[in-house]
């Protein structure tokens, strides 16, 4: 017999990717969902489970995890899937990455985005759905002031877009805007805007990690005067689930506020990037000194990102766009910083960032250093 959980039935999208994995992980070691189903095009990449968390319990052939491949782009795919799990609740955290091409990210991100919320308002079952967002959907806006959910703007269809990252931001504030927009009595929405995600499996970290195991760690981009804002992946995971424990609420005094609404979520703490950095190459036991800290400045790092670009684009007949290791979107990722309030999910969600900035590097570097050799 199926156990009572406070969640029910979950979909996953991109659920054995790097956040993805911290949810269900999250999610299965609190008994908080009876079932997980896992939608990817190539879902079965259980290591993740046992890779970020090698002392668990959770193994990644849990009987509550199933496993759906099934294309955000492919209506029919995912009303099979939807056919097949019946979900209570979607956790929306599939999208394109970062460096996909304009076209990857139309296909996955806008209309993967739309074909979902479709799917789910379809399903008589389906009563709520979780999006995760991204700080890269709102417009640059300095680090001068620290910015509210109030003040931000984002990207908007009408804007040009200008090379692949502002392309996923163009894309990510389409979704985010489309999944607001789709709150009704049938599906209630939240979308959860998230900074840099650190910890076991992000990229950032194992960037870090590839720095030290080629002793590079010393080298920066740019100046380091900008704030930026980081998130733990399980703080962005609790977060997750406490903004959809409101959605499937039947009473909450706060639910109306939060329904349709975006949050922005951080570990709150911000920080200059290149101290994040530094703090990482501390607790892995390679401190940076100061003096011998390399300064790339960002207008050579832009010219040597986009050269790569175009010729990794030009030699894979535009399948590609990698790049030589660095892409354009790092370089003025790294130009703009973040510096944001997270009064509204502390005051409407009750949110708290369970894990600090520093436990959260030291666990992500503890895994960084055992995954780069
Ligand atoms: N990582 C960060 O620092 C960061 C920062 C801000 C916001 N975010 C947002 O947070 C979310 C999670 O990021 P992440 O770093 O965990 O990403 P990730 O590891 O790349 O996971 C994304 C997942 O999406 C799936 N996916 C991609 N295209 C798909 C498609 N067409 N149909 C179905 N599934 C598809 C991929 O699985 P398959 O390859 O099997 O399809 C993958 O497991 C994303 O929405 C991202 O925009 C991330």
């Amino acid at each position: 017999m199926e156990t009572r959980t406070p969640l029910g039935t979950v979909l996953i999208t991109g659920g054995a990717g790097f956040l993805g994995t911290h949810i269900v992980h999250h999610l299965l070691s609190h008994n908080l969902a009876s079932h997980i189903a896992i939608l990817s095009r190539s879902p079965r990449t259980p290591s993740n489970l046992t890779s970020f968390f090698p002392t668990s319990t959770i193994s990644p052939s849990d009987p509550r995890i199933s496993y759906h491949p099934a294309d955000l782009s492919s209506v029919s795919s995912l009303s099979s899937a939807f056919s097949a799990i019946s979900p209570d609740l979607v956790f929306h955290i599939a999208a394109a990455k970062s460096s996909a091409p304009a076209r990857e990210q139309q296909r996955t991100t806008i209309l993967g985005t739309q074909n979902l919320l479709a799917a789910a308002k379809s399903c008589a079952k389906t009563k709520a759905l979780v999006y995760t967002g991204s700080n890269t959907a709102i417009h640059p806006s300095g680090t001068t002031c620290i910015a509210s959910e109030d003040v931000a703007v984002l990207w908007t269809k009408y804007d040009r877009i200008c090379g692949a990252y502002t392309a996923y931001g163009r894309a990510k504030a389409i979704a985010d805007a489309d999944v607001r927009a789709a709150n009704s009595t049938d599906l209630k929405t939240v979308v959860l805007r998230v900074p840099i995600i650190h910890g076991q499996g992000s990229p950032m970290i194992e960037s870090v990690a590839k720095s030290i195991r080629q002793s590079q760690q010393n080298m920066q981009i740019g100046g380091n005067e900008k704030m930026f804002e980081f998130v733990y992946a399980g703080n962005a995971a609790i977060a997750c689930v406490e903004a959809a424990k409101f959605l499937i609420s039947e009473e909450h005094p706060n639910k109306a506020e939060v329904e349709g609404t975006a949050f922005h979520i951080t570990d709150g703490t911000s920080m200059k990037f290149w101290d994040f950095w530094r703090r990482c190459c501390d607790v892995a036991g390679k401190p940076v000194e100061e003096a011998k800290i390399k300064v790339l400045p960002f207008w050579f790092l832009r010219g040597f990102a986009s050269f790569g670009e175009w010729v990794v684009w030009l030699g894979t007949l535009g399948r590609s766009r990698s790049g030589f290791g660095v892409s354009r979107a790092e370089v003025d990722y790294l130009d703009e910083g973040i510096w944001w309030d997270i009064s509204r999910a502390k005051n409407m969600l009750g949110y708290q960032p369970e894990v600090t900035i520093e436990d959260g590097i030291k666990r992500g570097m503890e895994w960084g250093m055992r995954a780069v050799k």
